[in-house]
């Protein structure tokens, strides 16, 4: 008999739709391990700490993480990250910074007197990073090219760290298909350009496809800590990652256009047949590396402009950032339940 080991955040729940694991509870492990899909073994162990399933990095002396330019043998990752519970990733340095600053205020996290938030990996000229207290924020620029990379080197970095059930939240900016500018989408499933729930991948000559999933009861949790006194909505709902911003996401505004105003209009109605309610530039790879890695992740975006009304996001600047908070608020919320169940709110020195 297997017993479940989900700790949920978020259990004051009468609803009967929510999900009743984790992915990465022992339950549903199992049931993965059954499917065979953990041929190099399970991907964490019995504590959540990650496991190494690539056996090839146990023949390398002092892994290097070369776009974040931190290394097994150079810094003591254990003592610099091992208390790393919580992982945001957005795509500028401004805003992971703006995260940090705003998580460590919300949770009553105090840096010594006289010090202020630095760029972990300043010196990688690649990618900007922040810790406050138990939490990593990490940029990852746009699209999946440069997100994979950095994403990949943060989970062998929570591996190297010994960090124990890390869970990682996407906080991105999307273009809305039929819902209100300025509303969080929390996705339920990521799927590419061809309406699939994959991440396609082409190694050593072929296409690779892996589950994109992301975990449904996280999203559920977090989804659930909006409020009526909000600003502004916030709803579950299927992603659509496109590899580009023009064609790819159908808009006619790009230097290229070989289609009509009716044929996208036609292929927006198809996503929103699939519970499509947004689109952005990195949901398939990032649902998919973090399942495989065995780490519960969640993408939360703000939708910045109503694709059935346009194409060109023409808000002021200091509208955007106003709205790129929202998905960080309710990351926010949801840290400061798991930090208060635990008797860590407020954090205090870190
Ligand atoms: N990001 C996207 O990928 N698409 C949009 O329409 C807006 C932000």
């Amino acid at each position: 008999m297997i017993n479940c080991n989900c700790e949920f955040v978020v259990d004051d729940v009468n609803s009967t739709n929510w999900e009743a694991h984790y992915n990465t509870c022992n339950v549903i492990l199992t049931q993965r391990e059954k499917n065979g899909e953990f041929p190099n073994g399970r991907p964490r162990s019995a504590d959540g700490t990650l496991l190494c399933i690539n056996k090839n990095l146990n023949k390398i002396s002092g892994d290097y993480l070369y776009h974040l330019d931190l290394g097994v043998s150079t810094h003591d990752l254990r003592a610099l990250f091992g208390d790393v519970k919580f992982v945001c990733m957005g795509g500028t340095a401004k805003r992971v910074l703006d995260c940090a600053k705003f998580i460590g205020k919300e949770i009553g996290c105090h840096l010594p007197v006289g010090t202020d938030l630095i760029d972990i990996t300043a010196s990688s000229l690649r990618y900007s990073m922040y810790k406050i207290g138990p939490v990593l924020t990490v940029n990852h620029g746009i699209g999946i090219s440069t997100m994979s990379v950095v994403l990949q080197e943060v989970i062998k970095l929570l591996r190297y760290s010994g960090s124990k059930d890390p869970i990682v939240f996407r906080i991105g900016t999307s273009g809305g298909i039929g819902i209100e500018p300025g509303s969080v989408v929390v996705s339920e499933k990521g799927f590419n350009g061809l309406q699939k729930n994959t991440y396609d991948l082409d190694i050593l000559g072929k296409t690779v496809s892996m589950p994109a999933i992301l975990d449904k009861r996280l999203a559920q949790e977090l989804a659930s800590l909006s409020t009526d006194d909000d600003d502004f909505k916030t709803l579950i709902g299927n992603t659509m990652c496109a590899n580009d911003f023009y064609n790819g996401q159908g808009r006619t505004d790009g230097p290229f256009c070989e289609y009509t105003e009716e044929d996208k209009f036609e292929f927006l109605k198809k996503l929103q047949s699939h519970g499509i309610k947004n689109i952005e530039m990195e949901v398939t790879c990032f649902s998919a590396l973090t399942y495989k890695a065995g780490i519960k992740a969640a993408d939360v975006c703000v939708t910045l402009l109503d694709r059935l009304k346009g194409d060109q996001v023409t808000m002021p600047k200091n509208l955007k950032h106003s709205l790129e908070i929202r998905p960080i608020i309710i990351v926010t919320r949801y840290i400061q339940k798991y930090l208060k169940k635990h008797g860590k709110l407020p954090f205090g020195k870190c």
